[in-house]
């Protein structure tokens, strides 16, 4: 969860340095640290707590180099302190490092090899740094091999390491191991960088790097090495993207940019899954694939379960296949018993999500098919499964997720139309995707456009809340989860979103004067129902709202949100939901990007 970067061979180094750790601060912001080599002697270690702009200043303007390293931290070992934020020194100054993930056995270690050194921090990586120091002098190793002994004593736990050596100072060592990490190709200079969009300022050519290989960076070549030590060549790929997308431009907040690209996000992905003639298109061996399955199994945490949930009914109900959600850290302890033929499809914005991965890794050792739906071309959960699907919602960098959601629901639909064609399925061939995400697009915008009616409902109705309930049935109960994740993750407001036939079993004892209680109401069959539940809330001194759309609206309902098929209304409801948070976060003056206790992307335990 923390944020790392790396550059060999430039003498800008310490500004492709900095700038690359203000595009990963959604990593880890709670510490920050850089150290750069200019290979004439000089060499400089500079480490802030706080803020990547706290590291800025501390940097003086002698600070320069065309080697080194650089990471945004997120405390796992160790409080945020200066001693504590990464790079990690050895005793002598000889090696530094930085370090991406948990060392599980590092106190086994310390105690073993290490009882004569006196520690400077708390953390795990200064054990990994002190140890490489001990196998280059007491074995007589040189610093690839005591880096790769070092690695193989740390065994399976996580990590994205970059180290340098004073002694040679132009040169990177790098390796991993469930922690992504990119080597990226420039022109007489290399770079190394947890997440590409902190390099794509200086090249958009990535070299993917695999559990357990070691690359050593030079400004003139990238060797990469397997676990054993035999070269091994790989091409670089290209990264599309441009880097302004990863800008928030005139924005105060990435979490309203990132609301308001959806719509965009909506017809870009019907540009991209449809065909000219307006037939669905995905790729032939997965719909093969996904033809031959019993039963689909949706692993994903957090936001992306929750759009899970969303796939479940579209994939019953347009391609009449079973299909389960289920969230990952659950699914890989609970063992559930599978079907026949399973097939997994795996949700991740990111791409990179432990838990996630972990099912992936159980997934393909048995050896079933699996689909990874992501918005990170090459993410490790992409490269390990056997087919991907892009979202293509541009870099998301709010830490609460938002566009991501939809786009998930968008691919979840598309998978499940071409399925169900395939499978002559009459819900399926009567779908016109392609129109209603057009639809889905108008409505989002309409939305979008009534940003002060939302930040008057936040004003008025949640900012001086403890509680907060959203409630729905069927799909809409499946948003109303989500609606309140957003709420609680960024407002920290305790929310709850609840089954609305569940309410009188337990949580309705919650219900107090003036509490919001928020009813979402797309569906016909429930509509009547969900209405009554919000009446016995307010019987309770509930204060009710209503996210209705406009064919089941009623005079007194609060926001009308544009007609769209049943089954996609979750891509309009959740939109004031979101806005709500935002602007409830706001208002409570609260960090809206980079909540408290949360970064982007669980990428370790
Ligand atoms: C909530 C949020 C998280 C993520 C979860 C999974 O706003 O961002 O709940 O959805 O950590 O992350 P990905 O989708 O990257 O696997």
């Amino acid at each position: 969860m923390c944020g790392i970067v790396g550059v060999t061979g430039n003498e800008n180094a310490v500004e492709m340095l900095m700038n690359g750790l203000r595009r990963l601060e959604y990593r880890g912001y709670d510490s920050a640290g850089i150290y750069v080599n200019d290979q004439n002697g000089k060499d400089y270690l500079v480490k802030e707590k706080g803020r990547v702009a706290d590291l800025a200043k501390a940097i003086g303007e002698d600070v320069h180099g065309s080697t080194g390293i650089a990471h945004t931290r997120w405390a796992t070992h160790g409080q945020p302190s200066v001693a504590n934020a990464h790079p990690q020194v050895s005793a002598d100054g000889r090696f530094y490092l930085v370090h991406n993930g948990v060392i599980e056995n590092y106190i086994e270690l310390r105690d073993k090899y290490l009882q004569d050194v006196t520690f400077k921090s708390e953390t795990d990586t200064e054990v990994v740094v002190q140890l490489i120091d001990y196998f280059v002098k007491h074995d007589n190793l040189t610093t690839l091999e005591a880096f790769r002994k070092v690695l193989y004593l740390v065994g399976d736990s996580s990590y994205g390491f970059l180290l340098m050596d004073r002694e040679e100072p132009d040169t990177l060592f790098v390796a991993k191991n469930k922690s992504p990490l990119l080597v990226g190709v420039g022109n007489g200079f290399n770079v190394v960088c947890s997440d590409a969009i902190a390099m794509l300022n200086y090249t958009h050519d990535f070299i993917e790097m695999q559990d357990g290989e070691i690359m050593i960076l030079t400004p003139e070549k990238v060797d990469i090495e397997d676990e054993e030590g035999h070269h091994i060549t790989r091409l670089p790929f290209h990264v599309s993207m441009d880097a302004s997308e990863a800008d928030k431009g005139t924005y105060p907040h990435y979490m309203l940019k990132e609301i308001d690209d959806q719509p965009t996000v909506m017809r870009k992905l019907a540009q991209t899954y449809f065909n000219d003639d307006g037939q669905v298109t995905i790729d032939d061996e997965l719909l093969a694939d996904l033809q031959s399955a019993d039963r689909l199994y949706i692993v994903a945490a957090g936001t992306s379960y929750h759009a899970g949930l969303v796939g479940e009914r579209l994939f019953e109900r347009l391609a009449a296949v079973p299909t389960e959600a289920h969230v990952s850290s659950e699914f890989a302890y609970n063992s559930p018993i599978l079907s026949k033929h399973p097939f997994f499809i795996f949700l991740s914005q990111s791409g990179e999500t432990a838990d996630s991965r972990e099912v992936l890794t159980e997934v393909n050792a048995k050896g079933y098919h699996s689909l990874t739906i992501t918005n990170v071309q090459n993410s490790t959960l992409s490269r390990e499964a056997t087919y991907t699907m892009l979202l293509n919602a541009g870099p998301e960098i709010a830490v609460a997720s938002t566009k991501a959601y939809t786009a998930q629901i968008a691919v979840e639909a598309i998978i499940a139309k071409a399925l169900g064609e395939a499978t002559q399925q009459v819900a399926a061939a009567d779908f016109d995707l392609r129109h209603q995400l057009g639809l889905v697009a108008n409505g989002i915008q309409a939305l979008v456009d009534q940003k002060e009616r939302f930040e008057a409902v936040a004003k008025d109705n949640f900012v001086d809340q403890r509680d907060a309930f959203y409630i729905g049935r069927g799909i809409d109960y499946a948003v109303s989860l989500e609606a309140s994740l957003k709420l609680k993750e960024i407002t920290y407001i305790h929310s709850e979103g609840v089954a609305a036939g569940e309410l009188k079993h337990g949580p309705i004892a919650l219900i107090e004067s003036g509490t919001p209680v928020i009813g979402i109401i797309t569906q016909e069959r429930t509509a009547s129902l969900t209405r009554s539940n919000l009446a016995e809330t307010a019987a309770r001194g509930s204060h009710i709202m209503t996210i209705v759309t406009k064919s089941l609206a009623k005079a007194h309902d609060d926001i009308i949100l544009e007609d769209v098929d049943e089954m996609l209304t979750p891509l309009l409801t959740i939109i004031p939901a979101q806005l709500i948070s935002y602007y409830t976060s706001l208002l409570k003056g609260l960090d809206v990007d980079k909540p408290r206790n949360l970064a982007k992307s669980v990428t370790v335990q």
